[in-house]
């Protein structure tokens, strides 16, 4: 069958095929490894067109492969395009809600509602919810600031990451309980390493560790301090998913809770890593935030207004973000249409898919100069770098957010909670790479997935307690699992 359709005679119409001898799996093999030289070679494959097809877990994936179009061509607002294909793709294949449960999640009434709900708590500056909300996430880093960690301690960069992430950025949105779970960070960590093989259609069988990660968090949502402990937006999606005609069940609301425990660390959790690797490993950059930093020093709480300036560490977190996310905008294709790319319409059948690759775009060296190095000032004042060849300004850069329906309601608050928390360490904490650290394998993001820098080992020592210092050993929480022997 699969050769039938291989050798069929095709629409002229429709995208050039790349094609691949692995059955059902298709190119995923080729996806597993650098991303960038694949779609790079494909592109050679089919002339330089901005758009081909290949074969991808059963079914037919239309990549866009051009800088350009990358964000514009899949997000574009079509009624043949499904806008929220990748949710309910995660929703089915990593959560674990059935087809029909998801439909009924991702119906246009409920979608509207849960957006409205995301929007008034993360994105209003007026309502005053994101202010709070940034607050509560300062309050959480100044208790652990303060519970005294971090006494000449070794620690690993990407599980002092997670466990901040759960901190400040999951634990205020959906409930405080999340912080007393001790081994949350480390089974987000489980889980999170199995999101992009979930998402492909990978059979969960395969991966059990995964499963039962997840399968862990589950519990721990269910335990009754969570919702005791619950911030209003929890409580009213609650309200929300008990109301109408189509109520959740006690399963699917668990289950949405995850997703957005998920939502809220998934990224932030890698990015926080990378600007903390970045600024120890950049001594200019590091200072040039630092003397941000201490202007700041003195206060227990910074205002939106304060978070609002720090054009330095601004232009780190973009360039950050550049250098390392990764997405994959995803659209399941409804009916037969054409769509334009540049110059050209494709036609796209019914049931394929359409997909891009934003690391196209971030490292398109057309729009930024020496695009795989690290510049942390590329997007600071009269030094933004990023210009195409015609030397027109480009509208929008970075894509990292997502569009369209999916475009991410966190993209606010994202930045100023990364730069309370890196100003909040860089006042309390002198902090530095340890001597054995390994330069990461994947510096950059060529992955099919956004990576954490393992094996990076760091320490932080007190600011104002320099003259006490001690190590701390095999204390219970994950912040503190030192690996001071390791860094001896
Ligand atoms: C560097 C940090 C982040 C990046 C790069 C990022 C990126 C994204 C992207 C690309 C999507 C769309 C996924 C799709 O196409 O379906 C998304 C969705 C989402 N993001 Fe973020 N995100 C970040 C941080 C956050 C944070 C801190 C929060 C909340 C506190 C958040 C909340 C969400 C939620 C709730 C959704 C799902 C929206 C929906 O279901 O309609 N994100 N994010």
């Amino acid at each position: 069958m699969w050769i039938l359709r291989k050798y069929l005679i095709r629409d002229p119409r429709e995208p050039k095929r790349v094609s691949s001898w692995v059955p059902y799996f298709g190119v995923a093999f080729k996806l597993n490894g650098n991303c960038l030289n694949f779609f790079a070679k494909c592109r050679e494959q089919v002339n330089d067109e901005p758009i081909f097809t290949a074969r991808l877990m059963g079914k037919d994936c239309h990549f866009v492969v051009d800088s350009k179009y990358v964000i514009d061509v899949p997000y574009k607002r079509a009624p043949q395009m499904d806008g929220v294909s990748l949710q309910k793709l995660f929703l089915r294949n990593n959560i674990g809600i059935t087809y029909a449960e998801t439909e009924s999640l991702c119906s246009p009434e409920k979608l509207k509602v849960k957006k409205e709900l995301f929007h008034q708590n993360l994105l209003h500056k007026e309502s005053g919810s994101l202010q709070s909300l940034v607050e509560t996430s300062q309050i959480e880093l100044l208790k652990l600031t303060s519970e005294g960690q971090g006494d000449n301690t070794a620690t690993l960069l990407h599980r002092f990451a997670i466990d901040l992430a759960v901190r400040v950025s999951a634990a205020p949105m959906i409930s405080l309980s999340l912080t007393t779970h001790k081994d949350l960070p480390e089974k987000l960590l489980t889980f999170l390493n199995g999101t992009t093989a979930l998402i492909a259609g990978v059979p969960w069988l395969l991966l059990p560790d995964v499963i039962k990660a997840r399968d862990d968090i589950e519990k721990m949502f269910e335990a009754k301090e969570f919702l005791e402990n619950a911030t209003d937006f929890t409580l009213r999606r609650k309200e929300f998913a008990n109301a109408g005609v189509i109520r959740q069940t006690q399963r699917v609301w668990i289950k949405t809770q995850v997703s957005t425990l998920i939502a809220t660390t998934a990224n932030f959790a890698p990015t926080l890593s990378w600007i903390l690797f970045h600024l120890l490993d950049d001594h200019v950059a590091y200072n040039a935030v630092e003397k941000e930093a201490i202007v700041l020093g003195e206060k227990k709480i910074y205002d939106i207004e304060d978070l609002d300036g720090l054009p330095v560490l601004s232009s780190v977190i973009k360039e950050t973000i550049r250098l390392h996310s990764v997405h994959f905008p995803t659209k399941d294709i409804l009916e037969d249409f054409e769509v334009k790319v540049g110059e050209k319409s494709y036609l796209l059948k019914k049931g394929s898919r359409l997909m891009s690759y934003t690391p196209i775009k971030h490292y398109d060296p057309y729009l930024f100069s020496n695009p795989f190095e690290f510049q942390y000032d590329r997007f600071l004042g009269d030094n933004r770098k990023f210009f195409y060849k015609d030397g027109k300004d480009a509208r929008d850069p970075i894509a990292a957010f997502g569009g369209g329906a999916q475009l991410c309601p966190g993209r606010r608050f994202t930045p100023y909670v990364l730069k309370a928390t890196v100003v909040r360490l860089m006042n309390t904490y002198n902090m530095e790479l340890l001597a054995n650290t390994k330069r990461p394998e994947d510096f950059v993001a060529t992955r099919a997935h956004i990576v954490f820098p393992t094996d990076v080992h760091f320490k932080l020592e007190k600011k104002q307690r320099r003259s006490n210092i001690k190590c701390q050993q095999g204390t219970d929480t994950l912040l503190s699992q030192t690996v001071t022997a390791q860094a001896a």
